[in-house]
Parts: structure tokens; C-alpha cells; sequence
């Protein structure tokens, strides 16, 4: 049974707390997960209409020569597949491949599904429930706050190898979790969701590793690093509106954690990420987005 009396509630189900309600927002209740942004069907919102612009920042879904495979049929898995956009978009451009979505909350897509794509609710830290060289791609965007540098290092990466195949690709889309920016309440905010990630053990800037974890690893023909500077605001053009529309919900997807982490009110957190919307439009705000694209050998 929920409630909404204090500013944390809880979501009792079949005898279990499943959710954690937060200044409004629904998040999970896993204590194996340093997660942080919302589960509900506002973050799955945000989360497919960033998809296009996603797009045409990136000029299409992959960059990994893999074209050819995935028309032929391939396997692919994306982790941490949020509302299951990228993976409905590929599966329906390429119908002879097997797509699979994993996911640590239950946000994923449950009817209308092609009968290529599955999706499984799984913790990544936990090792997914698949053989060694299941896939030929793998696939993994925007999960800069989902692990520690620790997880990354020890967990995440061992099994972003042991899935892909010989001579498949693994593909990471990774954002700085940090905007570097001139105005003073973006900048304020900044420091304060720096702090936050860094004291669960979070690196805001692991997209910038990952090449050099890759190929300390010794097992990649070629690494391909990509790095874009998406100017936010709506004076940048549709890619910077749609960029800054979507970093300033996602933290408004935080809003749970972040403003009782800052000692604020979850209203005057509202304000601060309105000033921020302003600011882009005065002040130079920037997003760094990575795409690494590594060849198993
Ligand atoms: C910022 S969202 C990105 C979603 C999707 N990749 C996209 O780009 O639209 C991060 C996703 O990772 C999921 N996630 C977080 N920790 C996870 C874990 N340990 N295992 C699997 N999924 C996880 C979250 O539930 C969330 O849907």
C-alpha cells in the first residue's frame, strides 16, 4: 500500500517492498544497486524521447561495422535498456537478429513485443544468465550512475567481454555525468551531483576510461574512441534543446535523492533546475558524450 505523507514513502507488494517513493518520483529497493534515477513512466518518457537525438548526434544507432552481420541474423544484447527504445528500433530494421534488453527495474516493455526481442529484469553486477560468447554486439548507453568505478572495473567490463563473441563488437555510449558550464546555479548544482556520485563511489567521468580499460585488457583487435561536445540550449539547435531537456529531467529523476543529499526542498530544487533551463540559453553549458566501439579478437 503506498503513501505519500512524509518525504519517504514506501510501496508494499505481495508482502515485499518492491519500490522506494521518493519526493514523488518511484525508485528501486535494491541495496546491491547504487542506481539513483527514477523507475517510473516519467523517466521512461525521458528516456525514449532522447532516442532521435540520439540519432542524429551520433549519425545512427551503432557505429561498429556490424551492419552486414545484423542483417544476415546476429545476437544482441543491450544492457541496462531502460524503456527498450534502441533495442525496438533495431529489431525492427533488422527482423532476422535476436535482440535482448536487460534491465535492474521493471521499466521494460511487456506487450507488443516483436518476436525478436526479448527483455529480462537482471542485476548486471550480478553476472548475466547467459554462456560465454553469447553475442555478436553488445550494447550498453548511459550508465554512467548505475555502477561504482569499483563495479566497472571488476564486474562490468569482465562481462561486457565474456559476452561478445570472437570477432564481435562491444559498443558503449557513455556520457560525463558532469555539464561543465559558466552559469552559477548550473555550475552550484554541478559540484553538488559531483559530491553526491562521488561519495557512492561513482566516477562521473568513466566514459574517458573505458578505451584505456580496454585495451589494458589485451583481448581487442581495434579500439575506436569517439568523444562530442553537445553545446546545450535551444540556441544550439534541436540536438542542444533536446540534450539539455534531457540531462536537466534526468536530474529532475534524481530529484529524490539529490535534493536530500543538497539539505534543500524537493521546490526549491524545481527552481534550480528551471534557472538551469535559462542559463543554457545564456551562458556556454556543455554535455561530453564518449562512444567506444571495441573488435574482440
Ligand atoms: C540512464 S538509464 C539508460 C537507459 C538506456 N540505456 C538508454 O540509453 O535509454 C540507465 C538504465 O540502467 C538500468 N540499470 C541500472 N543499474 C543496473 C544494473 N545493475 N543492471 C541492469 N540495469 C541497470 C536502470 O534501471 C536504467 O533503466
Amino acid at each position: 500500500m503506498g503513501c505519500c505523507c512524509s518525504r519517504r514513502c514506501f510501496e508494499e507488494e505481495n508482502g515485499s517492498i518492491r519500490y522506494r517513493l521518493i519526493n514523488g518520483r518511484r525508485y528501486h529497493n535494491l541495496s546491491s544497486s547504487v542506481y539513483f534515477l527514477a523507475n517510473d513512466d516519467e523517466e521512461a518518457y525521458r528516456l525514449s524521447r532522447y532516442h532521435d537525438a540520439i540519432k542524429d548526434i551520433w549519425e545512427g544507432p551503432f557505429n561498429s561495422p556490424v551492419e552486414e552481420k545484423l542483417r544476415q541474423g546476429a545476437r544482441i544484447v543491450d544492457i541496462g535498456c531502460g524503456s527498450g527504445i534502441w533495442i525496438l528500433d533495431m529489431a525492427r530494421q533488422y527482423p532476422n537478429s535476436n535482440f535482448v534488453g536487460i534491465d535492474i527495474s521493471p521499466i521494460l516493455p511487456t506487450e507488443g513485443l516483436p518476436s525478436n526481442v526479448k527483455f529480462i529484469q537482471y542485476n548486471m553486477v550480478d553476472g548475466l544468465p547467459f554462456e560465454d560468447s553469447s553475442f555478436d554486439l553488445v550494447h550498453q548507453k548511459f550508465m554512467v550512475g548505475a555502477f561504482t568505478e569499483v563495479q566497472w572495473k571488476e564486474k562490468v567490463i569482465p562481462e561486457l567481454i565474456r559476452l561478445v563473441r570472437s570477432d564481435g563488437w562491444i559498443e558503449i555510449l557513455e556520457a560525463d555525468a558532469i555539464l561543465i558550464s559558466d552559469g552559477t546555479v548550473t555550475r552550484r548544482i554541478a559540484k553538488a551531483f559531483h559530491d553526491f556520485l562521488v561519495s557512492k563511489g561513482i566516477n562521473p567521468s568513466i566514459g574517458k576510461e573505458i578505451p584505456r580499460i580496454f585495451e589494458n585488457s589485451n583481448v581487442f583487435l581495434e579500439i575506436k574512441h569517439q568523444q562530442k561536445t553537445i553545446k546545450l540550449g535551444k540556441r544550439h539547435g534541436e540536438s542542444g534543446e533536446e540534450s539539455l531537456r534531457f540531462y536537466v529531467s534526468g536530474l529532475n529523476s534524481a530529484r529524490g535523492t539529490l535534493a536530500n543529499s543538497m539539505n534543500i526542498m524537493p521546490e526549491h530544487y524545481d527552481a534550480l533546475l528551471e534557472t538551469m533551463y535559462i542559463e543554457a540559453e545564456k551562458c556556454s553549458t556543455d554535455f561530453i558524450q564518449h562512444r567506444i566501439c571495441a573488435h574482440k579478437i
